[in-house]
C-alpha cells in the first residue's frame, strides 16, 4: 500500500476506467476503511449502495433517458451560477482544462454534452457507490459526515492501487435511483462515486488539477 503522503498526492479524479471489476474482497477492504470515518456524535449516517453489472447498466440507461426527456430530481440543489468570485473562476477553469485535455473546442456544444453524459455511464467504471443520508435538521452536518466517509473511500481506493471519482451528477436523478435500488424516501442522495481501475492510456486521465497555496486557505492566530 502507498504511504499517506503518496496517497493524498496521487489521488485524483479519473474520467475513464478499465472494465476489469474489483473482487468482492477488494471492495470489502475499501468499505472497511471507509467505515472508520469520523462523524458528528459518531452517528455514522452513511447509507451506501454499491452497483455493478446489470444493475449499473440499467441505471445508466434510466439516467440517460431522463436526461433526454429533460427530467431531473435532485435532493440537494446544484447550480454553477451559485459559485461566485474565485470559486466561479476555479470551476470554470476546471471545465476548460477538462475539455482541453479531451480536445473538445469551447463552442462544440454537442461534444461537450457527450462528455457530460459520460458521467451517467460511470465513465466506464465497473462499480459505483451511491451515498445516501438521512435528513437531519438543515442537513449540513450530515452532508459533512458523508464527505468524511467519501474521502476515506477515495483514499483507500488510491492507496490500494484502484481509483474513484466523486460525482454530484450521480445525484441528479435521485427519484429514479431510489426507485431502482429500492431505497426508502427517508434517504437522500448526496452524490455517487464511480470506481475501479483507472485507464492509464485515456486522454481524460491526463488532467491534474492544481491547488492554491496553503496561505490562501489558512489564517494562523497566536
Ligand atoms: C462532491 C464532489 C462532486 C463531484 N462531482 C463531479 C461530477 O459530477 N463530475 C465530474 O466529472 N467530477 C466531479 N467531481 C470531481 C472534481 O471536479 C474534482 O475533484 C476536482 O476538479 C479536483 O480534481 P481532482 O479530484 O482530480 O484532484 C466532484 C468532486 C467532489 C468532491
Amino acid at each position: 500500500m502507498l504511504s499517506f503522503e503518496e496517497t493524498v498526492r496521487l489521488r485524483h479524479s479519473p474520467r475513464a476506467f478499465l472494465p476489469t471489476p474489483l473482487t468482492d474482497a477488494q471492495i470489502n477492504e475499501v468499505l472497511q476503511d471507509a467505515q472508520y470515518a469520523p462523524s458528528n456524535c459518531n452517528s455514522q449516517p452513511w447509507h451506501v449502495h454499491i452497483v455493478s453489472g446489470e444493475t449499473k447498466q440499467a441505471l445508466t440507461q434510466a439516467m440517460l433517458r431522463n436526461d433526454e426527456m429533460g427530467k431531473a430530481s435532485l435532493d440537494f440543489s446544484f447550480d454553477y451560477a451559485d459559485f461566485s468570485g474565485d470559486y466561479f473562476t476555479r470551476s470554470q477553469d476546471q471545465a476548460k482544462q477538462y475539455y482541453e485535455v479531451l480536445g473538445i473546442a469551447r463552442d462544440d456544444k454537442a461534444q461537450r454534452h457527450e462528455a457530460f453524459l459520460r458521467n451517467y455511464a460511470f465513465f466506464g467504471a465497473p462499480h459505483a457507490a451511491f451515498l445516501f443520508m438521512p435528513s437531519v435538521g438543515d442537513n449540513v452536518r450530515v452532508a459533512g459526515d458523508i464527505g468524511m466517509y467519501a474521502q476515506n473511500f477515495l483514499l483507500s481506493l488510491a492507496a490500494r492501487g484502484y481509483a474513484g471519482i466523486p460525482q454530484t451528477l450521480l445525484g441528479f436523478h435521485a427519484d429514479t435511483v431510489r426507485e431502482m435500488l429500492g431505497v426508502s424516501d427517508n434517504y437522500r442522495l448526496l452524490f455517487g462515486i464511480s470506481f475501479g481501475y483507472e485507464d492509464p492510456d485515456a486522454r481524460a486521465n491526463r488532467l491534474r488539477m492544481d491547488r492554491i497555496p496553503v496561505e490562501q486557505s489558512v489564517v494562523f492566530h497566536q
